[in-house]
């Protein structure tokens, strides 16, 4: 069975190269007839069009003489650039058909949606491939603010904010910044705990006073970016993960549970001392179930069915962090947020900021490990008090995984020359030095 899925990849794989090669030849031809309109007296009478057209699409930008040229869809033509074009080793948009209009950000900006100003390009430098990120305008277009934006992948783009996938860095290529031209903002970038993501070559002279923001899950970034967020429903109407909070299902729901808590572990390596703490807690109360590479129970953990188990079956996960770092919470307390389950907390976070109140239950406000263990116990039995941990329900929801914040990003740059100019004097310190720390709640624990 295998197999014959294999092979039938490799057939559609053969058909979408040839497509491509297809393709790549009438883009070629039309791309040079486009680049010959551009010299003569049509070209100058375009670019004279009022400033209040309105555009689709940014297709393209680039340099021209020292200034950032952007190339423009207009509203109404048929045509997008189709995904094929925007993978590696073939930028080129251009397509058959459609009006593209270049406009030099210095004397002419674009009208977007209902909004005039000068485009700005955000390159979005060495993120991996799972980030999906796309070229062009398209994640701007619900923004409720200043949405002339267009994203870039190309390294080459005249763009005036670069973010940087900061893990990436750590190679010969940037032992020196890039050239940076006059205005353009770089921010740092990092989702993972310092331990996994710092870049040591950023932490060099060179890099100094280079980086103006920082875009990591740590609440004092410029631009926050973390696992999960808490959206309070007034403020969220158009949110898709709107259940009614139903306080009788609910308690249905906490009636058919059986069993006390489980947790995942894949990494065995006794990271922040999670295997350590899990030993004790299973000597202070049964009903500990380890699932993953570590423990005896599988399930497949990137499976909803799998999370709807736990729901069913479970009061308590154990989102236990593997780094102990500030504001470091990861799926693992966020994803279970999103079912009827309650996870109890181990980490390097002060959880009451990230986190809705009466939501989860930390393993440091107990005097030892027996002691939570009887309190979980206690809330097993008592079901009107277990509640008392999923009535934050009723008034937020948790989004899971947090999209990458476009909006923000875009009135951000939009806004940056208008606020005082900033910059890190070394970005790695700021990411490394003195926040996280070593897991040592366990002596605490030990003596029952
Ligand atoms: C670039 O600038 C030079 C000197 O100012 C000018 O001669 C040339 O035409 C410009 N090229 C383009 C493509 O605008
Ligand atoms: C522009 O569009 C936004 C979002 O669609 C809307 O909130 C705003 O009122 C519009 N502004 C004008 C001047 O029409
Ligand atoms: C944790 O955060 C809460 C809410 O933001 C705050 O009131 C509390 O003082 C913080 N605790 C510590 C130890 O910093
Ligand atoms: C960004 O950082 C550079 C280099 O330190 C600095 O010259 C520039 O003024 C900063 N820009 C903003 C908007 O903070």
């Amino acid at each position: 069975m295998p197999r014959l899925t294999r092979s039938c990849r490799q057939i559609l794989h053969i058909a979408i190269v040839v497509t491509c090669i297809f393709l790549t030849g009438s883009v070629l031809y039309n791309h040079t007839s486009l680049f010959r309109s551009r010299s003569d007296q049509h070209w100058t009478s375009l670019s004279k069009l009022s400033p209040v057209d309105t555009y689709k699409d940014v297709i393209q930008t680039y340099w021209r003489n020292n200034s950032k040229v952007v190339l423009l869809q207009k509203e109404g033509d048929a045509y997008l650039p189709q995904k094929k074009d925007e993978e590696k080793n073939n930028h080129d948009p251009l397509r058959r058909g459609v009006t593209y209009w270049e406009r030099e950000s210095r004397d002419a900006s674009a009208k977007i949606g209902n909004q005039t100003s000068d485009v700005k390009v955000i390159l979005m430098r060495d993120f991996p491939y799972y980030y999906e990120i796309k070229p062009g305008s398209q994640v701007f277009q619900g923004c409720p603010g200043v949405r002339s934006c267009t994203v870039a992948t190309d390294s080459n783009v005249p763009a005036d904010l670069v973010i940087l996938f900061s893990i990436n860095s750590n190679s010969r290529n940037y032992m020196n910044p890039p050239p940076r031209p006059a205005n353009q903002m770089w921010a740092y970038f990092a989702v993972e705990a310092p331990p996994h993501s710092y870049s040591s070559v950023l932490g060099s002279p060179a890099w100094q006073l280079y980086f103006n923001w920082t875009m990591t899950y740590r609440l004092d970034s410029d631009i926050r970016f973390g696992y999960g967020i808490v959206v309070t429903k007034s403020s969220d109407s158009g949110s898709s993960d709107h259940k009614t909070y139903d306080e009788s299902a609910l308690m249905k729901k906490i009636r058919g549970k059986s069993k006390m808590a489980a947790i995942f572990v894949s990494n065995c390596n006794d990271n922040a001392q999670r295997l350590s703490f899990l030993k004790l807690l299973k000597k202070a109360v049964p009903g500990v179930d380890v699932y993953g590479t570590c423990g005896s129970l599988k399930c497949d953990k990137g499976s909803n069915s799998c999370h709807e188990m736990l729901e069913r079956d479970y009061f308590f996960y154990l989102a236990f962090e593997n780094s102990h770092c500030t504001d470091y919470v990861t799926e693992k307390a966020f994803l279970t947020l999103k079912y009827d389950v309650v996870p109890v907390v181990r980490g390097g976070a002060n959880y009451s900021s990230l986190v809705p109140p009466m939501s989860v239950i930390d393993t440091s406000a107990f005097q030892s490990i027996l002691d939570l263990g009887r309190y979980l116990q206690y809330l097993m039995d008592n079901p009107t008090e277990y509640l008392r941990y999923l009535r934050w329900k009723k008034d937020y929801v948790i989004v899971e995984p947090q999209p990458l914040p476009w909006c923000e990003l875009c009135s951000k740059v939009h806004e940056a020359y208008k606020q005082r100019p900033q910059a890190y004097v070394n970005v790695n310190s700021w990411w490394v030095d003195g926040t996280c720390r070593q897991a040592n709640d366990l002596h605490l624990y030990g003596q029952f």
